[in-house]
């Protein structure tokens, strides 16, 4: 059985929803309590040890949001899950910081449901585990807090991440404004339909697409939304009409980003009203699948920009790696080119090769910021920054082939790295080339205890490596970009 004696509240005044959660559960193993109010399940909680908390986001007393702050207070390691029919992106970011671990979205079906069920009750054991230690680890030093804080916020944003990923139908590569016009075609089949973008001031409009018939005359570039145009309502929107043509509005979050153009059907002087409605449902679909290309977007650029501020951090440590990552990171990108690698490694190394030591912020300062070499015993502790940094990348399930290459950035061509040993063609080609671009990066930089080498000697020490601790075809090509003059300074 699957959730062997968990207890799950859910807390939904719908008996359906109630019922069918209640039975897949109980069906797993888990013992299930059921409220229909707020007030029932905050009367629950106080007198039952709740795992897992389930809450609809619409109960009849109170909005499922403002459960959320009474529940963690009761018991931060509860893990919460919402049900919703629509998930608003506001709703889904103010639900996360409040503490919600994930979401099902009416309709659900069983298998999401376990899924989900399984993920948050590992993370409830994770919350408790860590709990303990910092019971445990009170008063420890501060550097221990600013891990915790950079910590907490990639569990926020990797469950966002998560939460916009699962979104249904959800497809970043798809021209959103492309597909709505096919589909205004394939319904409404116009004479023709072009989507506009709307300026600044909303009142200029600008053509970004359109499909038209042959002999079809085409749409203006520009137009100016003026006198010309008449507003109507109907079907409770406003739209414009010009010369047989209607502008319905494209809106997402209450702002008017663009409009869809359509000339009348073939063969119909006037617009009619089913048509209309019709528009409205594409236009309102495409404004959801935008808002949600929009809030994965930005979602992904946030990871990011975690992801550096976490180097930052790194840096102002240990001034050693101050720089390290940028120069590694622009030869790898000279050596990734030398070699010819497809675009999306290179893109891969892009993103890897500046954070490739991000496991290093898990590193205690004894440690990373000795002046002299390391034990053996600190050797092994500062080794584990590879699996370190793979652990804090796998939390982005998007970034999963980027945390494998920095999991494997210490590995050996002949197989004595670490962290598996892995040899050859089974390490990860990012992987390769961020060794022979790394290496050489430690040999030329003054450490504490050893003088810099020469750029001379360093590439002795490349050529020496090759076939043990380098890849060949890799060290040769580092060779022939050096060789070529082309180093970062
Ligand atoms: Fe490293």
């Amino acid at each position: 059985m699957m959730f062997d004696g968990s207890t799950v509240l859910v807390i939904d005044d719908s008996f359906e929803t109630t019922e069918l959660l209640s039975d897949c559960l109980t069906m797993n193993a888990c013992h299930v309590l059921k409220a229909d109010t707020g007030n029932k399940a905050l009367q629950i909680l106080r007198q039952n040890e709740i795992d897992v908390a389930v809450v609809d986001i619409n109960l009849p007393d109170m909005n499922g949001i403002s459960l959320l702050d009474p529940i963690k207070t009761h018991d931060p390691t509860i893990a919460i899950v919402m049900i919703t029919g629509y998930p608003e992106p506001n709703f889904v970011v103010d639900a996360m910081k409040k503490g919600a671990s994930d979401f099902l979205v009416k309709p659900f079906d069983l298998d999401k449901l376990l899924i989900v069920m399984m993920r948050v009750m590992r993370e409830r054991e994770i919350l408790r585990e860590k709990k303990d230690i910092l019971d445990k680890l009170e008063d420890k030093k501060k550097i221990e807090m600013l891990n915790r804080q950079l910590q907490k916020k990639i569990e926020e944003l990797s469950t966002m991440f998560h939460i916009s990923n699962s979104l249904n139908g959800l497809s970043i590569a798809e021209d959103v404004y492309e597909k709505m016009l096919q589909l205004v075609r394939e319904v409404l089949n116009p004479r023709s339909c072009a989507f506009y973008l709307a300026g600044h001031d909303s009142q200029e409009l600008i053509l970004v697409l359109e499909h038209k018939d042959n002999g079809t005359k085409p749409h203006e570039r520009r137009l100016v939304l003026s006198d010309e145009f008449v507003p109507k309502s109907g079907l409770s929107m406003t739209y414009l009409t010009r010369n047989g043509t209607v502008f319905l509005p494209l809106i997402i979050k209450d702002q008017r980003v663009g409009y869809i153009a359509v000339e009348g059907r073939k063969g119909k002087g006037v617009f009619p009203s089913d048509d209309l409605f019709l528009l409205k449902l594409v236009a309102e679909k495409a404004a959801i699948k935008i808002e949600n290309k929009m809030l994965y977007e930005s979602l992904y650029n946030s990871i990011l920009d975690t992801l550096s501020s976490l180097i930052i951090a790194i840096d102002r440590r240990d001034s050693y790696t101050k720089g390290h990552c940028e120069r590694v990171a622009e030869m790898c990108l000279q050596l990734g080119e030398r070699m010819n690698i497809s675009e999306y490694e290179r893109s891969v190394l892009g993103i890897v090769s500046p954070i490739h030591d991000l496991g290093k912020i898990g590193i205690a300062d004894e440690v990373l910021l000795k002046p002299g070499s390391l034990t053996n015993k600190e050797y092994e502790v500062m080794k584990g920054h590879a699996a370190m940094g793979e652990e804090i990348m796998k939390r982005f399930e998007i970034l999963a082939e980027e945390a494998k290459i920095i999991r494997h950035h210490h590995e050996r061509f002949d197989g004595k790295g670490y962290p598996d040993q892995l040899a050859a063609a089974a390490i990860p080609l990012c992987s390769r080339i961020i060794a022979v671009c790394d290496a050489y990066d430690a040999m030329t930089s003054d450490r504490p205890y050893r003088k810099a080498l020469s750029l001379g000697e360093a590439m002795e020490e490349i050529k020496r490596g090759s076939g043990k601790q380098f890849d060949p075809p890799v060290a040769e090509a580092f060779m022939s970009v050096m060789a070529s003059g082309a180093r970062p300074e």
